[in-house]
């Protein structure tokens, strides 16, 4: 996620912004930069790290009391250092700094560049800038009506940091949908993308509100509105957590912290690329290949780990929806087996870093076979998306917990985009069933948040299973990938061993391990195949393993046989393994808290595996 810090004051501001880009760091970015006003507004910004921003600045006269910073996470434009924030506008009277999407940054950059304006990035922040001086020129108002016009006129998600030559004693900040908070210091005020950079001044903050824009002017006392122009009055919070917990936004590790994101991390996967009233899926990414997509006679889906379990989910939606042939293989496996590829074959690579070596190298095999390789990565401008010849961000924000969790939905989010858009167009789907999935998707990070609040009987089975040395998962159809990623999750983080097992092919051996300490996982939210799944259970239960299951809320049947039950929201069955893999997650985190395992770098693990 991108970094934000501002000061105005009486200090020199230089030292506390570039102080407060490192205490942002932990949140993952790709370049940073920083702009200071004096007598002149002077932008300094580079590829690469904090480290990098100051030696290309040491030479520089870095004086001014007033000043923005920012670490940028990319989602629009490659990292470099064109696209790194601040932006100047076209005047270079005005720079900002910003965090989120602006959706519809393609019309309102067309509209500015009709009238005239030359765009230097390929980044969304720059449109907006260029808006804002736009509406202060033809308005002749102030930098702060012009700002709160300018955001009337966004779409999309934004926390932004505005300052003007033409005023030096004033900061503009707002935000809708991605956090901003304002320290208040004795003659000073400091703004920032979460409390971590201001911590060290003051303890006095104000969170701003969604579509509330603020002007903090120095000296003077804090003046806060709506964007609708509604005067609201600041409410002062007095910080009560450490410096530690505040980095992980209260939550004891940063694994816990993603796996609770995930309402939001689904929503920005999706964010733009579904409009339910029109019934349009539109993935941007890939829109020039989807003639490739429906010539393809088949899809090849090359992934590692967690990544590899989204594609298998990714291969029963293409199949069931777009009734397409998929193969799921280990980038692994595939670039040595000599596969057999096609020119019309569609590859489509996953992976959360865009770093893991054989996902490239596979890329490269069935590039170099004249195939079309689609990409779904979580890091813009990473090796795999560059390798790609399109694809779709899966737009999670940086997952700083090696064990994948917030990704993992992401990324099967974005396959059932894609699985939808291509039934569309393959017309293996009926609008008005087209239509209700999509009802129903545009619901699941409603749903995945009431996930979430199933904590006590996750706990309670992670106290009574925390030292067993063995688990099963079994799961059928789109919940035995499910299984799987629940197992590896286990696995990861509290060292336990444990195996994911499509259900029914228990009886061709594995049910040999099945005793009374034998704890198994059913994932059984399963419809169509629900009486299967309910056999499965009593295979088990003859051997009195101990069942733990996953059930859709009401279920009655396997609450029958089950010893333990988590009970998830009803959904279509393509979407269970968005719901379905949350109390898995949790199970596995609570587990490996309970055992005393370093849940965020577990032992021997890397966060991407950039070797063979
Ligand atoms: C997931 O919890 C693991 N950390 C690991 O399996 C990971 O999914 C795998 O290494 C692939 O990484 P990628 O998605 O970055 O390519």
């Amino acid at each position: 996620m991108c970094g934000i810090v501002a000061y105005i004051g009486q200090k020199e501001a230089y030292p506390i912004l570039i102080d407060g880009l490192k205490r942002l760091e932990y949140r993952g970015y790709d370049s940073a930069g920083i702009a200071l006003l004096n007598s002149e507004l002077a932008v300094y910004k580079t590829k690469g790290k904090v480290a990098d921003l100051e030696e290309h600045v040491k030479e520089a006269r870095l004086s001014g009391t007033i000043g923005i910073a920012h670490t940028r996470w990319a989602t629009h434009g490659e990292p470099n250092q064109v696209n790194a924030h601040p932006h100047y506008s076209q005047s270079k009277e005005i720079a900002l700094i910003h965090n989120g999407i602006i959706e519809n940054y393609a019309s309102l950059k067309k509209e500015l560049q009709n009238r005239g304006y030359e765009f230097q990035s390929s980044t969304d922040t720059e449109v907006l800038t260029n808006l804002i001086e736009d509406i202060r020129k033809n308005e002749e108002c102030t930098l702060f009506e012009a700002v709160r016009i300018a955001l009337n006129q966004v779409t999309g998600a934004y926390a932004i940091v505005v300052l003007s030559k033409n005023d030096p004693d004033a900061l503009i900040a707002a935000r809708k949908g991605s956090p901003l908070v304002i320290g208040i210091g004795k003659d000073d005020y400091f703004v920032a993308s979460d409390a971590t950079p201001i911590i060290g001044y003051t303890k006095n903050v104000v969170y701003l509100d969604d579509e509330e824009i603020a002007l903090i002017r120095r000296n003077k006392d804090l003046k806060i509105k709506t964007i609708r122009n509604q005067e609201k009055t600041p409410y002062i919070q007095k910080l009560e957590m450490n410096l530690n917990a505040l980095e992980k936004g209260g939550f004891e590790h940063f694994m816990l912290k993603e796996i609770y994101e995930q309402p939001n991390s689904i929503r920005d996967s999706m964010r733009g690329r579904i409009q339910v009233e029109q019934g349009l899926v539109t993935l941007g990414g890939i829109v020039d290949f989807e003639q490739k997509l429906l010539n393809a006679n088949r899809i090849l889906i090359v992934a590692c780990g967690t990544s590899w379990h989204a594609g298998l989910v990714g291969e029963y939606l293409f199949e069931d929806l777009a009734r397409l042939p998929v193969e799921v293989e280990y980038a692994s496996e595939f670039r040595y087996r000599n596969p057999v590829i096609y020119e019309r074959d569609v590859v489509i690579a996953i992976s959360q870093s865009g770093e893991t070596a054989d996902t490239l190298a596979a890329i490269e095999l069935a590039k170099s076979k004249g195939a079309t390789i689609l990409g779904i990565c979580n890091v813009v401008g990473s090796s795999i998306a560059r390798a790609t010849h399109a694809g779709s961000y899966t737009h999670a924000g940086p997952e700083i917990g090696v064990a994948s969790t917030k990704a993992f939905t992401a990324q099967v989010t974005v396959l059932t985009l894609m699985a939808l858009r291509l039934a569309q167009m393959r017309g293996t789907i009926g609008r008005s069933r087209f239509m209700e999935l999509l009802i129903e998707m545009n619901m699941i990070p409603e749903k995945v948040e009431q996930t979430l609040k199933v904590s006590r009987k996750v706990i309670e089975i992670a106290e009574k299973f925390k030292d067993v040395r063995n688990f099963l998962y079994l799961g059928r159809g789109y919940l035995f990938p499910v299984a799987l990623e629940g197992a590896l999750k286990l696995k990861e983080i509290s060292y336990i061993h444990a195996e994911g097992y499509p259900a029914a092919e228990m009886k061709h051996g594995p049910i040999a391990l099945i005793d009374a300490n034998m704890p198994v996982v059913f994932v059984a939210t399963n419809k169509g195949i629900y009486d299967k799944v309910i056999s499965n259970i009593q295979e088990v239960k003859a051997r009195k393993g101990q069942i733990i299951a996953i059930v859709t809320e009401g279920d009655v049947e396997v609450k029958r046989l089950a010893d333990y039950v988590i009970e998830i929201p009803e959904t279509e069955e393509i979407f269970a393994p968005l719901l379905a893999t949350i109390p898995l997650q949790k199970l596995a985190y609570h587990i490996a808290v309970m055992r005393g395992c370093n849940v965020d770098q577990p032992r021997n693990l890397a966060k991407s595996v950039t070797v063979e």
